[in-house]
């Protein structure tokens, strides 16, 4: 049975899944967030962590997990490791890009505020940090919540989850062990940055790598050459702080990225396609094509980010391959041991409010109302979509599901829209919503095609 649970993270996937959990009555839940505050990814943690990203570099390299004292509990000198806790998205012109109805919970579907009112339901950066603070902290007083407290090795003992966590004090930190009978990791896996290895790109010496990672255009863009590379949201939102200062842009990406390939092809872009660089010189790049843009002095690379959890790394070495969290039921359920649970892998797909699908979901199956397929049934889903996506971001894409066919498939699970016990309910999600999701997801196309 489980009473103690643990969710790790106080960004909006934690900030739901206290909520959940709590409606379904749990009354011995621990949040723990190794920030000093609420929000996740959406806090303005000023960082420098897209300089600090060495090309080609793996997870185990850059976010190794931390060596764990002999003993414990324990006081010792604060660690020294980086750990890429800096906020993803610093940049001015950031604004959310899915539409308040259909982004956020849907028992709060309202940003504190819209910019832009008049035009549409998007909004800021810190518009989303208030919300998020203010869903966790509505529950502040019905669970033991922690900030500036890491959770940083978990392993499996006499069927519990044994913690071990870490605490920032002023001048040390503390060390303390906790055992747990439920795990919900929603620690977010937009933190390590990635950059792909290019042959030569250590002799590149002319001008600066940078991942989107906390990127901000200023002055010293002005009149610079800059290369942005990617197909995705960083990659767009980055060329558009970098077209504030300078014409000489040039954006190249994968041949194969078939991301509004169609609607690209339509559009009279402003910034020159280019296909990927192959090569590095001292002073220059080689793209695919053999062409060469010499001098760039400003390489921008939005190529997204590791997946990484190193507090699990002793717990299964093999959990994670950057991409996808390896064998995990319907993107939440650790198959060898459902307790643990993760919330918020889902990519592209309606965010927030998936994650609150999947944390009912999860909080039905801690208080036993509902059971799961057999394990082998849930090997057989992962297998297929392994075949079916590969080990790439596409494997947690729901948005490759057939229309609200993952929603369906929680709902489906987690027992139907009727309530179970007195937990909550799930939301229903209705034509009108998808036609909204719909109609913001074609408008971002063409903006987007036009950059
Ligand atoms: C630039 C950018 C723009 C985005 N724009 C949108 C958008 O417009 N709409 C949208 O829906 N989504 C957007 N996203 C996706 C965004 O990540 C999600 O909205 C959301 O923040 C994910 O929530 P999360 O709780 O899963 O992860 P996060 O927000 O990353 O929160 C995870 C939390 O866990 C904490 N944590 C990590 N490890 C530990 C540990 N070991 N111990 C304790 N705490 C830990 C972290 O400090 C963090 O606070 C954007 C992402 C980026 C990078
Ligand atoms: N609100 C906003 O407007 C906003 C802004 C920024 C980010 N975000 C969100 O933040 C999250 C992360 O976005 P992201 O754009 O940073 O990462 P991402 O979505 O993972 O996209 C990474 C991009 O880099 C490309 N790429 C990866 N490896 C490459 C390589 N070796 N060479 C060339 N290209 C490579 C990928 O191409 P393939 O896909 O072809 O592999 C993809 O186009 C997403 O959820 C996104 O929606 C939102």
């Amino acid at each position: 049975m489980v009473e103690s649970i643990l969710i790790i993270g106080g960004g909006p996937c934690g900030a739901i899944a206290l909520d959940s959990l709590l409606k379904e009555g749990f009354k011995n839940i621990t949040l723990f967030e190794r920030k000093n505050g609420f929000g996740g990814s959406w806090r303005a943690d000023v960082s420098n962590d897209g300089e600090y990203t060495k090309p080609g570099a793996t997870i185990d390299e850059l976010d190794p997990p931390i060596k764990i004292p002999n003993v414990l509990p324990n006081k010792l000198p604060k660690i020294k490791q980086r750990r890429w806790i800096g906020s993803p998205a610093l940049y001015p012109s950031l604004r959310t890009n899915v539409p308040e109805r259909v982004m956020l919970f849907s028992d709060d579907p309202k940003f504190p505020y819209l910019d832009k009112p008049d035009q549409d339901e998007l909004t800021t950066r810190d518009s989303v940090e208030k919300y998020v603070v203010n869903y966790v902290e509505k529950n502040k007083d019905k669970a033991r919540i922690h900030t500036n407290t890491s959770v940083e090795r978990i392993l499996k003992k006499n069927d519990r989850f044994e913690v071990v966590w870490r605490r920032e004090l002023e001048d040390e930190d503390e060390w303390q062990l906790e055992y747990f009978d439920a795990v919900i990791v929603a620690t977010g896996h937009y933190n390590v940055p990635k950059i792909p290895y290019v042959d030569g790109i250590e002799n590149f010496k002319h001008g600066k790598i940078l991942h989107s990672k906390g990127f901000i255009a200023d002055e010293s863009f002005r009149n610079k050459r800059v290369i942005v590379i990617g197909a995705r949201s960083s990659a767009f939102d980055s060329l558009r702080e970098v077209q504030k200062f300078t014409d000489d842009i040039y954006w190249s990406f994968k041949e194969t990225s078939n991301v509004f390939k169609e609607e690209r092809s339509k559009a009279k872009p402003k910034t020159p396609r280019l296909p990927i660089i192959q090569k590095y010189t001292n002073d220059s790049v080689i793209l695919e094509d053999g062409s060469i843009i010499e001098k760039p002095d400003f390489i921008i690379y939005g190529t997204g980010y590791h997946f990484s959890y190193p507090f699990l790394k002793e717990f299964d070495s093999n959990l994670t391959d950057d991409n996808i969290v390896n064998r995990t039921y319907e993107h939440i359920f650790y198959i060898d041991d459902p307790f643990l649970t993760f919330l918020g892998t889902q990519v592209d797909g309606i965010s927030f409010r998936v994650w609150e699908y999947s944390a009912i979901l999860i909080g039905r199956f801690f208080k036993g109302l509902i059971e799961l397929p057999s394990k082998a049934e849930q090997l057989e889903w992962y297998e297929n979509r392994i075949k079916q996506f590969g080990r790439t971001r596409n494997f947690h894409a729901t948005v490759n599901d057939p229309a609200l066919g993952h929603i369906a498939k929680l709902v489906r699970l987690g027992g139907g829209y009727e309530k179970l016990a007195d937990g909550k309910n799930f939301p229903k999600f209705s034509e009108k919503d998808l036609e909204v999701y719909e109609s913001n997801k074609r408008n971002l196309t063409i903006k987007w095609a036009e950059l």
